[in-house]
């Protein structure tokens, strides 16, 4: 199950990943909390369910959550991925789906929780930015991380630029991980996610180590 607000570069990424050859998962639907989200068009392009919440019909967030939960729950995914949703959960939404809750955020976490990450790598000097995945808890953007990918902030960079660069990053991390979850290898043990049994550092594992076969 993928919930999106936008474009859905991210929900094409999965999609396009599950439909290769062996693929242990399905997208059982798509909810967006935006009528003109392109990532609806996306997934009606390739036979999925679609969804549209609007947060502008309830009184407030915990009467929207609990609407969009009991959609979500009539799909009875075994995982949710927030896939550019942008919408902060409320506590109670977050605990339901504990373990079965994913999220990409383009920076490197902890670095640049909330929005305007790009600029704010720029702005603060880094050296190097990028994406992550992780499992989502109460906390925003504050949950166990799974995996990252790097790049590198070059001379003549902006906001723009990073943000191409790291969305190409983006696609090749959530269906890696999708994948991992699919195969039963992802957990989220207490506080901490594991892969194959084994705790995954706090940082979270690098795309490029794994390339390597580090
Ligand atoms: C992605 O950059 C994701 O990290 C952020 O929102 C963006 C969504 O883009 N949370 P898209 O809708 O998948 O194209």
């Amino acid at each position: 199950m993928v919930l999106i607000s936008g474009s859905g570069t991210n929900l094409q990424a999965l999609i396009d990943d599950l439909a290769g050859q062996g693929s242990l998962a399905s997208i059982v639907g798509v909810i967006a909390n935006k009528a003109d989200a392109y990532g609806l068009q996306r997934a009606a392009n390739a036979g999925i369910a679609t969804r549209t919440l609007s947060h502008r019909d309830f009184v407030d967030r915990a009467a929207f959550d609990q609407a969009l939960q009991r959609e979500i729950d009539a799909f009875n995914p075994d995982l949710i991925l927030l896939a550019g949703f942008m919408r902060i959960l409320t506590a109670d939404f977050v605990k339901h789906y504990r373990g079965r809750l994913l999220n990409i955020h383009p920076s490197l976490l902890p670095k640049h929780k909330g929005l305007q990450t790009h600029q704010r790598a720029l702005d603060e000097g880094d050296l190097e930015h990028g994406a992550t995945v992780h499992f989502v808890t109460e906390e925003l953007d504050g949950g166990p991380l799974i995996l990252q990918s790097r790049i590198k902030i070059i001379q003549g960079d902006d906001a723009a630029s990073l943000a191409t660069q790291v969305q190409q990053q983006e696609y090749l991390l959530f269906p890696l991980v999708v994948r991992w979850f699919a195969a039963d290898r992802l957990h989220l043990n207490h506080d901490r996610a594991c892969l194959d049994g084994g705790p995954i550092p706090a940082s979270g594992l690098r795309l490029e180590d794994l390339e390597s076969g580090i």
